[in-house]
């Protein structure tokens, strides 16, 4: 529980919203109890909560605030975007030059197309491969997230009494409400295990449209893909004639300035980004071949594509200063330095303290697991100790690092995270890992 003193202002706010806002918030992964946390200000590494609580801020809106909160110049380009009176609804020239950016830097984007959210873009590719190759159904992770499209909205999160065989996962639907073919047009493939993944592919290879995955597991804390995996659902996949998508919207721009596509070699057919893409202004793109995505050309192609928000002029003069910022790479150093001297201090303290637990990171993003072997995947991520990373949680709130409750969610840092946030993100952790050997004695 959390200390409630400090919270009076969110408890109260949190009472007030429940009037007007179903649970108090506008997205359920912000809802936790005993009350969501209301916050008024962010600035470089820094959170501020309704309470003036400070934080040292490992969430970073969900990933999206790659280069810190309030970044200078990227403010200045908006507060000038906002002067010009360009919004909305209109093709602004801007869009060209971010998307020659964005074309330059990303090995799979031949071809650009921008949309708003991580959702949207996954929702576009998803059709356009679709139209592409005239089949329909689509392989996704299993314990992946790709946004809340119906077709995607399988298996994120399975209960593993429902989830069947590792090596053959049951589609369990995310939601009630969803389109009344999901569970038969979606097919699930296990993280990591090549074998497994080419068999269920080769048995549905002429049904399947595309096969959606996230190359770094992020929405099960931080899992890596085994030397292999990758190159394998490359090889099957152009075999098969089935789009590969590699969805972006968390490993774009922190692992190399091409994404996870750089950073491992393989460029696929099809990408989303989103997130990191603007700082935190609502932005997201869908790349790909030529081919591919000439499907939504509005005089050749024959898929649909619009929105009124697309290309929205602020998010625009967001994107152009981040993605400027981040191709020459030093900021993924920096980030991937950050993550690999967490882990290390980390793994450094569970030994002194005798706490089975770990550190995985990626590209200065993290997630500590109670557990003594690797995660791997979904199965092996879920199984890890829910409880003793509960008391983690509240003892890193409690000394002032924001973090997210749930145990198989993704923390990191941003480049505005400097070393002296580091140690104390480090010695908040071995205070926490001090509770959890209190309370845990093992
Ligand atoms: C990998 C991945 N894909 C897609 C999405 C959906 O993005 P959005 O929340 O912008 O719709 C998310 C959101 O967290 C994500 O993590």
């Amino acid at each position: 529980m959390m200390a409630s003193n400090r919270f009076l202002r969110s408890m109260e706010l949190f009472e007030i919203a429940n009037e007007y806002v179903v649970g108090g918030v506008h997205s359920n992964f912000r809802y936790r109890e005993p009350h969501p946390i209301y916050f008024s200000k962010a600035k470089g590494s820094r959170l501020w909560d309704a309470d003036g609580n400070e934080y040292i801020d490992c969430v970073i809106n969900m990933g999206a605030c790659i280069l810190g909160h309030g970044y200078p110049k990227i403010v200045d380009a908006v507060k000038k975007a906002l002067d010009n009176g360009l919004t909305v609804g209109l093709e602004p020239d801007i869009s060209i030059e971010v998307s020659k950016l964005l074309s330059r830097m990303v090995p799979s984007a031949e071809y650009v197309r921008f949309s708003n959210t991580g959702t949207e873009a996954v929702i576009h590719a998803i059709h356009i491969a679709r139209g592409f190759t005239g089949r329909y159904k689509i392989a996704k992770l299993e314990g992946g997230y790709n946004g809340w499209y119906d077709y995607v909205l399988v298996s994120g999160h399975p209960p593993l009494d429902k989830a069947g065989p590792p090596d053959e996962p049951t589609p369990v639907l995310g939601s009630a409400g969803l389109a009344k073919d999901v569970a038969e047009s979606v097919i699930i493939i296990p993280f990591n295990n090549i074998e497994a993944t080419e068999k269920i592919l080769s048995k549905h290879s002429d049904e399947l449209a595309a096969v959606i995955i996230e190359p770094v597991m992020f929405n099960v804390g931080c899992v890596l893909p085994k030397k292999g995996y990758l190159e394998a659902l490359r090889k099957i996949t152009h075999e098969y004639g089935i789009v590969l998508i590699f969805d972006e919207v968390i490993t774009g721009f922190r692992s190399a300035p091409g994404g996870a596509q750089e950073y491992f070699g393989i460029t696929p057919d099809m990408s989303v980004f989103g997130k990191a893409i603007a700082n935190g202004f609502a932005l997201s793109a869908v790349v790909g071949k030529r081919e591919i995505m000439e499907t939504v050309h509005p005089k050749r192609g024959k898929v649909a594509y619009a929105g009124t928000y697309n290309s929205n002029y602020i998010s625009l003069a967001a994107a152009k200063v981040t993605l400027e910022e981040l191709s020459d790479g030093k900021v993924q150093k920096y980030l991937h330095e950050a993550g690999a001297r967490l882990a290390k201090r980390f793994s450094e303290m569970t030994e002194e303290l005798g706490v089975k637990a770990r550190l995985q990171h990626f590209a200065g993003k993290f997630q500590v697991y109670f557990t003594d072997r690797e995660v791997v995947d979904y199965r092996t991520a879920v199984s890890c100790d829910s409880k003793k990373y509960s008391v983690f949680y509240e003892s890193m709130l409690n000394s002032g690092i924001f973090m997210l409750p749930s145990y198989t969610i993704h923390h990191g840092v941003t480049a505005a995270h400097t070393e002296q946030d580091l140690e104390s993100i480090a010695s908040a952790m071995r205070n926490a890992l001090i509770e959890v050997k209190k309370r845990f004695p093992d």
